[in-house]
């Protein structure tokens, strides 16, 4: 049994203590906006927060995670309002849009303990892949959050989203719980 924090809620694992926090995740939360994309740690589509750190979450054991705080993109706001999510719809950043949930995990976490990085220190963070080539948007967007996060520029709010997370869950037979 593993028991930590997701979305700020208790939750207890019966799962094997070695599987992966991204298998977790998805499969028995249906957290689906943590993507799975290599599995060995490299693309960075599954980054999730730890305690306030960008951790890849196919590297990670539930049993590491005993008694810490994940945040998924689910919960980075209820009500997409993060000024990274924000930023990252003014700029137009996804492509396709697997690797963003990542992206957004990992410069959210970024911001959250320097919202004036440097480029270089944006470049060392954002180590995430993005097959659609999105670095250049994705930058515009680290940018512009940083401003508003630091209070010199505002964005208008994006519009909110047109299905709830649980309607669209619901849709994907895969994820129904067992009866
Ligand atoms: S799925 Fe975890 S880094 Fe690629
Ligand atoms: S937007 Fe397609 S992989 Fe990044």
């Amino acid at each position: 049994m593993t028991r930590f924090s997701v979305n700020d809620r208790p939750v207890e694992y019966r799962m094997e203590p070695d599987t992966p926090l991204l298998w977790a995740l998805r499969d028995a939360s249906n957290l689906t906006g943590t993507k799975y994309g290599c599995g060995t740690g490299d693309c960075g589509a599954c980054t999730v927060d730890i305690d306030g750190e960008a951790i890849r979450s196919c590297l990670v054991t539930i049993a590491e995670c005993e008694g810490r705080f994940v945040t998924t993109i689910e919960g980075l706001s209820r009500d997409r309002s993060h000024p990274v999510q924000q930023a990252w719809v003014a700029e137009q950043v996804p492509q396709c849009g697997f690797c963003q949930s990542g992206m957004i995990m990992a410069a959210a976490a970024l911001l959250r303990r320097n919202n004036n990085p440097s480029d270089a220190e944006v470049d060392a963070a954002m180590t995430n892949i993005c097959r659609c080539g999105t670095y250049p948007r994705i930058r515009s967007a680290i940018r512009l959050a940083a401003r508003v996060m630091r209070g010199e520029e505002r964005i208008a709010a994006a519009p909110p989203p047109g299905i709830r997370a649980d309607d669209a869950a619901r849709a994907v037979p895969a994820l129904r719980p067992e009866s």
